[in-house]
């Protein structure tokens, strides 16, 4: 079973910061990565599902013209609305995955450590709702942890195997670490690398 959003705002009633996202070099150089593994300078919608307290949501949110996060945990919609404050662009939604994406369609999704919290149904219910809101050349980046989290439906590494087998969606970028595993993919007709992407030859 996917973990419910009980469990989550449990986890945020005993920690404003579960995970310890706003507290350690690991993170915030993992963010870094993100960032930095991002195809594109600037995207025009994003959609950021389970965003916590939004630490990767307020560096994500200069790159966008318009992001939209989601978390099911009040706690977390509370704390990430505070620190998108200053960015009228961005908002935040208390919004679980999978139902649908928000309305409208994206050319960025990252799903950043939040894929291994569902079930097998969910996840596949998550594929299929990314492919369907990706606009033309749009990016899904997925990022996870690698090591054992037993309490979790998957493994993180379970997670991005669904994704390479997902047939309408091809590779462009992958980061592998020991703690973590970063891809982004397009929809395979219209895949390009970076440097496709940017002209170089
Ligand atoms: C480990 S944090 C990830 C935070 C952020 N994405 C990052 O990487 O810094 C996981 C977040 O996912 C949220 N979450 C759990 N289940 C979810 C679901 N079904 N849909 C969306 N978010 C979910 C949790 O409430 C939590 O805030």
């Amino acid at each position: 079973m996917s973990l419910s959003s009980e469990y989550f705002d449990g986890l945020y009633a005993a920690d404003a910061d579960p995970w310890g996202i706003e507290r350690g070099w690991y993170e915030e150089r993992k963010r870094a990565v993100v960032l930095a593994a991002l195809p594109r300078p600037r995207y025009e919608r994003a959609f950021e599902p389970g965003c916590a307290g939004g630490a990767l949501s307020v560096a994500l949110a200069p790159r966008c013209d318009e992001l939209v996060c989601w978390d099911p945990a009040a706690r977390a919609v509370e704390t990430t609305g505070e620190r998108l404050a200053d960015h009228p662009h961005a908002r935040v939604e208390q919004g679980a995955l999978p139902g649908s994406t928000p309305d409208g369609t994206f050319d960025l999704v990252v799903a950043s450590e939040v894929v291994y919290y569902l079930d097998a149904d969910d996840r596949a219910a998550f594929w299929d709702a990314v492919e369907a809101c990706l606009r033309p050349g749009g990016h899904l980046l997925a990022v996870h942890w690698l090591r054992e989290a037993p309490e979790y439906p998957v493994e993180g590494a379970g997670v991005h195997d669904e994704l390479a087998a997902r047939t309408a969606l091809a590779r462009t970028v992958r980061h592998d670490e020991a703690d973590f595993r970063l891809e982004v993919y397009a929809r395979a007709s219209e895949a390009r690398s970076v440097a496709e992407e940017t002209g170089l030859r």
